[in-house]
């Protein structure tokens, strides 16, 4: 019986490494060293931060992360607001190394009113964790609309324009040190130009005055293993810029 319960647990293993775009034990795509890790922050995020519940801390205006989550959760600007099922607002440590932001929310995400939280997130959250980052101690994940496109269809130019604001303001309460666009659609709409991502990534860029990096979309990834590379590559970046180098 507890073979067949191990053999059981072994499959689901399995397929969800399937989904995930890699095997346990054989990885694929082998992460280089990476510098040794740093040292744990002594300020720890308040209980909650992780899940976007922040901590009041209201810049001169009275502004907070909290404010912004409360209106885009009651937020009809745009007709997306008719399919969703929660708004997802972002989540992440106030004062984050990075910001990374996504197109928008997916099936998964708009269940539980989280970013990335599904077969693409998991796979995000392996590539910050290759260069120490991660949404619980350092980063703030967010997308250019904060509700799911029908059918994850690509956002429309209107729907863009009425969630942008939201994502200006929690980028300017967040002041992260970089900010980390995944995919060709958070990149146009941040850089103001529709171009392929591979045409975007060779570029340095600002956004309302932060470092703006550049990669593709984890989904992108997980469909074509030959984009491990230039992620890798974009990653190390981010990394140095980050290490000061
Ligand atoms: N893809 C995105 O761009 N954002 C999410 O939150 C989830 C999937």
């Amino acid at each position: 019986m507890s073979d067949l319960r191990a053999a059981y647990w072994r499959l689901l293993r399995l397929t969800e490494d399937y989904f995930d775009g890699q095997t346990r034990g054989e990885r694929r795509y082998a992460v280089p060293e990476l510098p040794a890790p740093a040292p744990a922050p002594a300020r720890q995020p308040a209980a909650g931060a992780a899940r976007g519940a922040l901590p009041a801390r209201p810049a001169a205006n009275g502004e907070t992360l909290s404010r912004v989550a409360g209106e885009v959760a009651a937020c009809r600007l745009c007709r997306l607001c008719e399919g969703r099922t929660n708004a997802v607002p972002g989540e992440g440590v106030p004062n984050p190394a990075v910001m990374v932001i996504g197109e928008g929310p997916g099936a998964v995400e708009d269940r539980s009113g989280r970013p990335f939280v599904g077969p693409a997130g998991r796979y995000l959250d392996r590539w910050l964790a290759a260069i120490e980052l991660d949404r619980r101690r350092n980063c703030f994940i967010a997308n250019v609309v904060k509700c799911r496109p029908p059918g994850n269809r690509d956002p429309n130019p209107d729907e863009v324009a009425a969630c942008m604001p939201y994502l200006a303001r929690q980028i300017d309460l967040l002041r992260p040190r970089a900010l980390l666009a995944v995919g060709r659609v958070a990149a146009d709409r941040l850089l103001g130009v529709a171009r392929p991502l591979a045409a975007h990534r060779a570029g340095r860029y600002e956004h309302r005055g932060r470092p703006l990096f550049v990669t593709y979309h984890p989904s992108a990834v997980l469909r074509d293993p030959s984009l491990r590379a230039p992620v890798w590559e974009d990653l190390r970046k981010l990394r140095a810029f980050l290490d000061g180098a």
